[in-house]
């Protein structure tokens, strides 16, 4: 039995002891929910991996870029990994110290390195040849020193979905081999930049311990290379990509990454960093949706929701499969198989097929689970639907994180022309 995190009392949803029943009527759907206990017991499950090797954990900001979500990482003491000066902004705004945040990224814009540069961040990843050169130049205009990993593609096959595997010679990202050698003679000769060390990142949603060990060992390899012919690497940042299980009730295991870290690693070797999104906040969050009307065809159930593929896009895009749970289970209700669809025009806009739930009728809320990460933070206003509230549950109170956002907000950017 779980000590933390969603459980039923009397059939009903709680989290801490508030009712998710209660949040719905309150905050109204679709909400994201978020469980301050979940994120912390991630959070310190990774740390006690990673103190050993005196360890960093940057939260990958892009995963949930709340201000209020990063603050609490924050304060638990995860700096941050972010990938534009967007991200950069936010943890600024919340107070993360500039030397605790990396920046990592393909395609940083000059503004961006520049920007990063004057706030004297911990360090850029970069991760190509023409990336290199642009930060040589700028240091050298602005004159301040900048640490500058290089993100290393080891072609690797990450054993995950197409669309976040990042570690092959198919992908965009990082260096390759046969140039990394180069690449660090030039970070050597730069006068205004520090050679830091080395970064990889091979894919998200990794389960597989051979995946990490590869990928640990290659990088390993290549740092005492690189040390052998005289260059300083001390940094090596290992990146996330953690596997959740979202089909289970205990999401979480950092148990294959532990494994390969111990047997590669000795300790304190090298100053490890890891930069892990959603395995530290996926399975904290639950997003409410209640259903508009059901209906039926000769093959289908549909229960039609008021969140949509504009609010929660992994479905559609990834084919993830979040599990869907009544706020209140009722014994005198059957199961059905139903599809959970938005009210979005397209087919696509699905939340989940051919789940088997209880009888569920109309004004009825549901729960989708585990959608702390990349949930909100994929939203987008197609339909000109605005986006959920966000509700974060600390110490047994409810804290909105964000508001609703109208319809007039929508309309607020577009300028009508005077024809
Ligand atoms: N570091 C780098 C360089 C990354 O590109 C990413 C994720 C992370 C860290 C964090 O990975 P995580 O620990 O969260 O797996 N939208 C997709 C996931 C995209 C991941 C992109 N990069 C999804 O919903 O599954």
């Amino acid at each position: 039995m779980r000590k933390i995190g969603y459980y039923r009392k009397s059939g009903e949803l709680f989290l801490q002891n508030i009712s998710l029943k209660k949040l719905a009527d309150d905050y109204g759907t679709p909400t994201f929910i978020y469980d301050s206990k979940l994120i912390e017991n991630s959070f310190y499950l990774l740390k006690n991996i990673m103190d050993p090797f005196n360890g960093k954990i940057h939260f990958a900001v892009k995963s949930n870029d709340n201000l209020g979500i990063i603050k609490y990482m924050n304060n638990l003491g995860a700096g941050a990994d972010v990938v534009s000066i967007g991200e950069l902004k936010r943890c600024l705004k919340v107070s993360v110290k500039p030397q605790d945040i990396i920046f990592s990224g393909v395609g940083k814009r000059k503004d961006e390195i520049e920007f990063a540069i004057n706030q004297n961040i911990k360090q850029l990843n970069a991760e190509s040849i023409e990336e290199i050169k642009d930060i040589i130049e700028i240091s050298k205009d602005i004159k301040k020193k900048v640490n500058v990993a290089l993100r290393v593609n080891l072609d690797i096959n990450a054993k995950t979905h197409k669309k976040i595997s990042t570690g092959d010679e198919n992908s965009k990202f990082g260096i390759i081999y046969d140039e990394i050698v180069n690449a660090y003679k030039l970070l050597n000769e730069a006068s205004f930049v520090n050679p830091y060390g080395l970064a990889v990142h091979v894919g998200s949603q990794l389960f597989d311990y051979e995946v990490f060990f590869q990928t640990f060992s290659k990088i390993k390899n290549l740092a005492f290379e690189l040390k052998n012919l005289g260059f300083k690497v001390n940094h090596l940042d290992l990146g996330g990509g953690f596997g959740v299980d979202y089909a289970a009730e205990n999401a979480l295991n950092y148990k294959s990454f532990s494994k390969a870290l111990n047997e590669v690693f000795k300790k304190k070797e090298f100053q490890i960093s890891v930069e892990p999104g959603r395995s530290l906040i996926a399975e904290s969050g639950v997003l409410l949706t209640k259903v508009i009307r059901t209906k039926s065809t000769n093959i289908k159930n549909f229960l039609i929701v008021d969140a949509a593929m504009n609010n929660l896009i992994r479905p559609t895009l990834y084919n993830a499969i979040h599990s869907i749970k009544p706020l209140k289970l009722k014994s005198d209700r059957s199961i059905r198989k139903y599809d959970v669809v938005g009210p979005i025009c397209e087919t696509g806009d699905f939340l989940g097929i051919d789940f088997n739930l209880q009888e569920t009728k109309k004004n009825e809320v549901l729960a989708i689970m585990t959608c702390g990460a990349y949930g909100s933070v994929m939203r987008s206003n197609y339909n000109s639907r605005p986006s959920a509230a966000e509700v974060f549950i600390f110490d047994n109170k409810e804290l909105l994180l964000r508001q609703r956002e109208e319809i007039d907000q929508l309309l607020e950017l577009d300028i009508i022309p005077n024809f």
